[in-house]
């Protein structure tokens, strides 16, 4: 039986940057629930990729929600660019945020769904006072800056702490994980509280991509128990 509650979201970093449309439209094409994109600036995070330009030429081949991972400095300066350029969820980093509750009020008066991202050192207690302002957190399960690495495995505590706060506090934020995902962790993932899935190498490096998402979307509900 098919898990109706957690989304799927390809990683587009890990595409074939030649033949972007045909990589989108197999995102199209399959069971995805989002595009995942990851815009860095090569001083959050060591590794430079792209930014507004490539994100509206997505918005323009992908009929699925863009989910637009800001690994930026001083993000606060292009979350207008960024929902202009159509991204439905944006999220900024809490190491790049001194005034993070300003900068989620500002997403959300773009219309755009606000998430947060933590780096695997910061721990998830620090969201506490801002919970009920995040349509999604992020807890990064690798190092930012770079697809295809390994996952950490104290992620998995993280989450379940993270769930406990978001159950205590009854917000709707949904708990995204990023980094060394694949079918080898997915439904440990899922146990612990994620919801949403960003999938880079596990999807678009499979020898059949469409079918590497169905196989992460169809991880059996009767297995979870929370
Ligand atoms: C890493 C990015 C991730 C990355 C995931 O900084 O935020 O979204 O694309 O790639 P994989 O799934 O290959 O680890
Ligand atoms: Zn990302």
């Amino acid at each position: 039986m098919a898990l109706p509650n957690h989304l799927v979201a390809p990683s587009l970093l890990a595409a074939d940057f030649t033949r972007l449309a045909e990589e989108i439209q197999m995102v199209n094409e399959s069971e995805a629930d989002w595009l995942h994109l990851d815009v860095m600036d090569g001083r959050f995070v060591p590794n430079i990729t792209f930014g507004m330009l490539v994100v509206e030429a997505a918005r323009k081949l992908c009929q699925k929600p863009l989910d637009v991972h800001l690994m930026i400095v001083e993000p606060e300066r292009y979350i207008d660019a960024f929902r202009a350029a159509g991204a439905d969820v944006i999220t900024v980093h809490y190491e790049a945020c001194p005034h993070l509750h300003r900068t989620l009020q500002q997403i959300k008066a773009t219309g755009a769904q606000a998430g947060v991202a933590l780096t695997p050192h910061t721990p998830v207690e620090v969201l506490e006072d801002i919970l009920e302002l995040t349509d999604l957190v992020c807890i990064m399960s690798v190092n930012p800056g770079f697809g295809g690495q390994k996952f950490i495995p104290r992620t998995i505590p993280r989450v379940r702490r993270l769930k406990e706060l978001i159950l205590a506090y009854q917000t709707p934020t949904r708990i995204e994980i990023d980094g060394g995902v694949g079918l080898h962790n997915a439904e440990t993932l899922l146990q612990a509280g994620a919801n949403v899935l960003v999938a880079g190498s596990s999807v678009f490096g499979a020898p059949n991509p469409r079918e590497a998402v169905r196989q992460l979307k169809s991880i059996g509900i009767e297995t979870l128990r929370f």
